[in-house]
């Protein structure tokens, strides 16, 4: 019998992609050496200091800030189109109550095309009406799946409150305060966009192949809620649970470090310096903390912060201090990585509407590193 060839070498092609350009857009970029993230063009700190998401997703949406009078209709339409169809409401109060709320929204937004009956249209305008529906109904989903798993009926938005207000509305069924809502306004901007990042990137690829939009959204949030990307926040906070004080974190630390473990909020594939959107999270994180008497958790990401950047050189990522910014807000732990995708959904949905523009099915290779010419060996002869 011939001896099948060892595999060829090893593969010469950068492991996970890294620094591979893949796309061309003029949507977001991250430069990790400076730590700077623009949308547009626009510094996301001068987006954080004085804008809005809803403009922020105009901004996604068209390359450029609105008009007031631009600015009012989109607040309108979202308004307009923020309810989901009833039965897909219908379907979460049959969903398993104990079921993770990501899979609950990653089959939803799965649903929502079936009652659409423009969602196959990738025209420039069908799309952005059909992004206009995701965005608006996205945090509406999120919020009445917490309610109804609570035994709760689903609170309606408000049509002259922002995406940020009314989400934490629906949620608690009480108007949250005014700095409040605010600091979740800039976490949903802080999180809107992030170049070729791994959700947005399978967004890319799923519109590339003329698919509609919910299946490219639907499968973004599938690579969303990995631990890796953007299911770590919800990480961080059970990890910082189980460490339980100051004190516990540097023997937890150094402990999960010598077994190899992955810190979670730590790290990035393109930031070697601070990821400007941690910066503000962690000055949230700690006004939060102030605001409700307790800065435990907010002490405890800085000593977790010390003690990683002593012993590994890693950086806080997104998901760091956003993790105890929510749990100081109330926000069940498995809502944290959901809400990335209340905010993301603008920048999926902006990628997807600029692929559609400009479309070629994405169809890279593969460098094969397997063997050749292998002689079949009938079965009884193996
Ligand atoms: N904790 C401990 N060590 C880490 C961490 C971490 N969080 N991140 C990277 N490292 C170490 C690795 O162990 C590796 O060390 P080694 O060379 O000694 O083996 C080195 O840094 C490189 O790490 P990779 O995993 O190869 O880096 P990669 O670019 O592939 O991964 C990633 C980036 C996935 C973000 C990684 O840093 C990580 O797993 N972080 C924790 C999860 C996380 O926070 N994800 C959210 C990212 S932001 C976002 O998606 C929204």
């Amino acid at each position: 019998m011939e001896k099948a060839k060892e595999p060829t070498a090893a593969a010469k092609s950068p492991a996970g992609l890294e620094g591979i350009v893949a796309a061309t857009s003029a949507i977001g970029d991250v430069d990790g050496i400076n730590g700077v993230l623009i949308y547009q063009g626009y510094n996301v700190h001068d987006l954080a200091e004085h804008s809005t998401f809803e403009e922020t997703v105009y901004l996604l949406w068209h390359g450029r800030l609105p008009t007031k009078s631009e600015l009012d209709e989109l607040h309108r339409s979202l308004a307009e189109n923020s309810t989901p169809p009833r039965e897909v409401l219908e379907m979460i109060r049959h969903m398993p109550k104990d079921a993770e709320p990501m899979d609950l929204m990653r089959t939803a937004v799965s649903a929502l095309s079936l009652y659409d009956r423009e969602c196959c249209d990738t025209s420039r305008e069908g799309a952005l009406r059909t992004a206009t529906r995701l965005t608006a109904q996205l945090p509406v989903i999120v919020a009445s799946i917490e309610r109804i798993r609570k035994g709760q009926e689903p609170v309606e938005p408000k049509k002259e409150q922002s995406i940020a207000t009314n989400f934490l509305y629906m949620l608690r069924g009480e108007m949250p305060d005014e700095r409040e809502a605010r600091i979740f306004d800039v976490a949903l901007i802080l999180h809107a966009d992030h170049e070729l990042n791994a959700s947005t990137f399978t967004a890319r690829v799923v519109a590339a192949t003329l698919a509609d939009m919910y299946g490219a959204v639907t499968a973004a949030i599938a690579a969303l809620a990995g631990p890796l990307h953007g299911g770590a926040n919800t990480e961080v906070m059970r990890m910082l649970l189980e460490v339980g004080s100051v004190e516990n974190v540097e023997p937890f630390i150094k402990d999960a470090l010598v077994q190899k473990k992955k810190i979670m909020g730590f790290g990035h594939r393109v930031y070697k310096t601070e990821d400007p959107r941690a910066t503000w999270l962690r000055r949230f994180s700690e006004e939060m903390g102030k605001a409700k008497n307790d800065t435990k958790f907010f002490e405890m990401s800085r000593k977790v912060e010390d003690v990683i950047m002593r012993e590994k050189i890693l950086y806080p990522n997104v998901d760091f201090y956003s993790a105890s910014t929510y749990y100081m807000m109330g926000i069940p732990l498995d809502l944290f990585t959901p809400i990335f995708a209340v905010s993301r959904i603008s920048g999926w949905t902006g990628h997807i509407l600029e692929q559609y523009g400009n479309n070629r099915l994405i169809r890279p290779r593969a460098e094969y590193t397997g063997r050749r010419d292998v002689a079949y060996v009938p079965i009884d002869q193996r």
